[in-house]
Order: C-alpha cells, then sequence, then structure tokens
C-alpha cells in the first residue's frame, strides 16, 4: 500500500472511532443507560423482597403513588417509619424518569399516558414494546418468575444497564 493510502485510512479510522465515542452509543446524542444513583436506605429496604429498582424506570407521580401505599404493596405489607419513608422517597423522586436527563427515561414517560401512574415498570407501553417477542411462557419459567425480576435477564438491570449485549434468557 502506497504511504498515503496508509494515511487516509488512519484518519478515516479515527474520525469514526471520534464519532462513535462523542455519540456515547445514543440517537440522540446521550446515553441510552440510566446514570448511576445511590442511597443507602432504599438499597436496604427496596431489595429485600425483589431486585433493586432504578428510579428512572418511573415518573414522579408513580413513585409518589407507590411511596404512599406500602402498607398494600402488591400484596405485601412493605411499610416503613415515617422518616425512611421519607428519605426514600425524596430520593426516588428526585431520580425519576421525568427528572433523569437520559434517553430511556424520556421514553418510558412518553409512553405513559397522562392520567395513568402505573406502578409497575413492567406494565408499561414502553415495557411491552420492547418485549413483544417474549412469550408469557418465558417470562414464567423458573429462571425468571415474572416479567418484573428484569435482572433475571438483564445482568446490568440493578445498575440501569439495560443495554443489548447484557441480555441473556436463562433456560
Ligand atoms: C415485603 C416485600 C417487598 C418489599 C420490602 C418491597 N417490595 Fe416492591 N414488590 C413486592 C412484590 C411481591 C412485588 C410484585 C412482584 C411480581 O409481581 O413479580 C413488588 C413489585 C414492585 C414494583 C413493580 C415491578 C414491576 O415493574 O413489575 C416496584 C416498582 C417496586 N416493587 C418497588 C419497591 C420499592 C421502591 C420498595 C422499597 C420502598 C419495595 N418495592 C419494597 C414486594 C416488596
Ligand atoms: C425473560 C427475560 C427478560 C426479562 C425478565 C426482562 N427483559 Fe428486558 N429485554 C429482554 C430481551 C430479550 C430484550 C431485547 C433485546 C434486544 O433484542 O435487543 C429486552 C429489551 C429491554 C430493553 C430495551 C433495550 C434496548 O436498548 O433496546 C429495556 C429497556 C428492557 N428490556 C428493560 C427491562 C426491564 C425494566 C425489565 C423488568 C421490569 C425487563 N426488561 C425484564 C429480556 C427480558
Amino acid at each position: 500500500m502506497k504511504k498515503w493510502m496508509q494515511f487516509l485510512l488512519l484518519v478515516a479510522s479515527v474520525s469514526s472511532a471520534g464519532a462513535l465515542l462523542a455519540s456515547g452509543g445514543g440517537e440522540e446524542g446521550d446515553s441510552r443507560q440510566l446514570p448511576p444513583v445511590a442511597n443507602a436506605k432504599w438499597k436496604a429496604e427496596c431489595s429485600s423482597c425483589h431486585m433493586l429498582y432504578h428510579p428512572g424506570l418511573l415518573p414522579e407521580k408513580s413513585w409518589q403513588k407507590l411511596m404512599a401505599g406500602l402498607d398494600r404493596h402488591f400484596g405485601e405489607n412493605a411499610a416503613l417509619d415515617a422518616p425512611t419513608r421519607d428519605e426514600i422517597s425524596r430520593f426516588l423522586t428526585a431520580n425519576s424518569a421525568d427528572k433523569l436527563d437520559n434517553r430511556r427515561s424520556r421514553r418510558i414517560v412518553q409512553s405513559i399516558p397522562a392520567d395513568a401512574a402505573p406502578l409497575r415498570i413492567s406494565e408499561t407501553a414502553y415495557f411491552t414494546a420492547k418485549h413483544d417477542e417474549i412469550s408469557a411462557t418465558t417470562f414464567k419459567r423458573k429462571s425468571v418468575g415474572s416479567a418484573s425480576n428484569c435482572a433475571a435477564c438483564h445482568q446490568g438491570a440493578e445498575r440501569g444497564d439495560f443495554s443489548e449485549n447484557k441480555v441473556r434468557i436463562p433456560r
């Protein structure tokens, strides 16, 4: 190969790698994954019965409704003392899907009708659209349990990472 051709190829590959990095993998220029968030009480109290759901998966109105009804939480009593409940509520609200600036959260919010406040991420139109190829029997597998158990298939679910290369449906 001629020297000048090598140079052109080098320029081409460097600039396309740069474009990939600058886009962060997102279509609109920001990250597709949810940003890292942390709160010790949330982590301790909201992961004893199921995986930890990232606050960026539901809008503020959903978290407020959910936190106001912890004594009848999906058939369980998940009630907390008032200071703990209020701290977790503030944390969920501050990092809710309508507060975080990322494409995934925006899409979730857009998929929820204005007059609805779903308590389940797994019942949003966004979720249904993304999982339309997965059958009900797959979600019911012993190794999965239900559609609510995101972490069974998404290795990065608790970190808010639902990227396609970290999905594996267990047998
Ligand atoms: C005593 C057990 C228990 C505790 C503690 C608990 N949950 Fe749950 N949660 C459940 C059950 C049971 C379900 C329904 C799971 C299913 O249908 O597979 C559920 C479902 C959910 C869902 C809906 C998931 C989906 O999209 O389908 C969210 C969101 C949720 N919990 C948030 C929380 C938060 C936030 C906390 C902490 C304040 C919490 N949970 C603490 C038992 C608990
Ligand atoms: C039975 C396994 C399974 C469960 C449980 C599951 N998912 Fe998925 N999810 C998938 C598969 C498979 C895809 C499609 C990946 C693909 O084709 O790109 C997907 C896609 C997604 C996507 C879109 C990824 C993208 O960038 O297009 C999101 C977001 C997502 N899931 C979130 C969730 C959440 C939140 C939960 C729990 C409430 C959940 N999933 C539960 C298997 C699962």
